[in-house]
């Protein structure tokens, strides 16, 4: 049966790939995004004249706007993506972090909830609430470390991975307390169309295209586990519909490499679809270190898979190619961020690293 979605961060990468697939799906959905440097309309222009979908300014924080939003449209589901998202700039700038992914995930479960206590009894056993977290919580990893589960210890070791941490935990306080129907999910590393290029792989991508530097951080060996962003779209699907009340699912794309890797394999996708001049990897330099640079991630995702049946769609040789020839044929999409707000981080991050 069709949903009525509040999706909030749906102008993003993760939350405008989800609101595609679900508009087309035949799911309504109600946007609600403040549209900081992060969020782009743009990204959902193939869907933005579709009947069941409404976009709506504003913040997650605004429990006025909130409440008048999900009784208007009769939600009966809330997927919550609005975050600060990238640790440099949780780094450089805490504060932001902490307003908007702690005071404003707990204005959201404040506002919902209230909502929720008034829906009849059939209204609220299908209400959910779908936190969309990450696996930073659980801190890092040693090379022989078992993968990330859902009963590992949180170690968050950001201003972001602490953020979040502290927003999983309101939301798992709302249903033991109050009874809200949670779920939540903590994804790995995602890539793929949309993706705003302060991130590892646009940044590449966009570089390299651009004949500039490509930095990596420290000696390049640190490990993340890549997931398409696609898959993690049809894993928060599959949660919603089919997760266990109050239970957290772990999403990833149980595919580990080096940021050293992930780079060279980018320049070998580009020598061969974007040829010309040197090969793309005498770009590569070397760069300061991010501060409590976490060493590795590793997701174990048997629950999703064995519970919900859930699996990914992409292996990481495909999703990178794909990814490459979207950001290709995208330029104007990547230019058009690259404006001077976009200009004024990357020197606040790179000069004098
Ligand atoms: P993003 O930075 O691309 O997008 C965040 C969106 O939230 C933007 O559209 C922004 O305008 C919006 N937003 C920010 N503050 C808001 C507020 N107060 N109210 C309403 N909207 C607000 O982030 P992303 O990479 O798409 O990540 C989405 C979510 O998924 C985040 O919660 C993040 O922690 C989580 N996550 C991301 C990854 C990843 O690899 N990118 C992996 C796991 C989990
Ligand atoms: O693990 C999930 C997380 O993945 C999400 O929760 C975050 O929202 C998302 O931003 C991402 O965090 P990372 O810090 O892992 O992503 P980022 O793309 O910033 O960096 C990936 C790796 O690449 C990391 O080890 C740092 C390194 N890096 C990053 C940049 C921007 C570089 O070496 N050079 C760079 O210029």
């Amino acid at each position: 049966m069709s949903k009525k979605l509040l999706v909030t961060g749906g102008a993003g990468f993760i939350g405008s790939n989800f609101v595609i697939d679900r508009v087309k799906d035949g799911d309504f959905v109600l946007n609600l995004d403040k549209l900081t440097y992060a969020g782009n309309l743009k990204n959902l222009i193939e869907i933005e004249k579709s009947p069941n979908y409404v976009f709506a300014q504003g913040g997650i924080e605004d429990p006025e706007l909130v409440s008048k939003l999900l009784r208007k449209h009769k939600i009966d589901s809330v997927v919550n993506f609005a975050a600060e998202s990238h640790v440099d700039r949780s780094i450089s700038g805490p504060g932001e972090f902490i307003f908007t992914n702690v005071v404003g995930t707990f204005r959201l479960l404040d506002t919902v909830l209230g909502y929720f206590k008034e829906l009849d009894s059939d209204l609220k056993s299908a209400f959910r609430f779908l936190h969309v977290s990450t696996d930073e919580v659980y801190g890092t990893l040693s090379p022989n470390d078992p993968a990330f589960s859902e009963t590992t210890q949180y170690a968050p070791n950001s201003p972001y991975s602490a953020s979040k941490a502290s927003s999983d935990h309101l939301v798992r306080a709302y249903l033991h307390t109050y009874g809200l129907p949670v779920l939540t999910t903590n994804c790995s590393n995602n890539y793929g169309p949309f993706q705003f290029p302060e991130k590892l792989i646009p940044l590449i991508i966009f570089n390299a295209v651009n004949g500039k530097a490509l930095p990596i951080y420290g000696d390049g060996k640190n490990v993340r586990d890549w997931l398409y962003v696609g898959d993690h779209c049809s894993a928060i699907d599959t949660v919603l519909k089919r997760g266990r009340v109050g239970e957290t699912y772990n999403v990833g794309g149980e595919s580990e490499i080096a940021n050293i890797d992930v780079v060279q394999t980018i320049c070998s996708i580009l020598d061969e679809l974007h040829p010309g001049g040197a090969p793309h990897n005498k770009l590569i330099t070397y760069v300061k270190d991010r501060p409590g640079h976490d060493r590795r991630y590793a997701i174990n995702c048997e629950k999703l898979k064995s519970e919900l049946g859930w699996k990914q769609s992409e292996t990481f040789e495909s999703g990178i190619r794909k990814t490459v020839k979207w950001y290709l044929d995208h330029i104007a999409w990547v230019d058009d961020i690259a404006s001077g707000a976009y200009r004024n981080w990357i020197e606040k991050n790179y000069t004098g690293r």
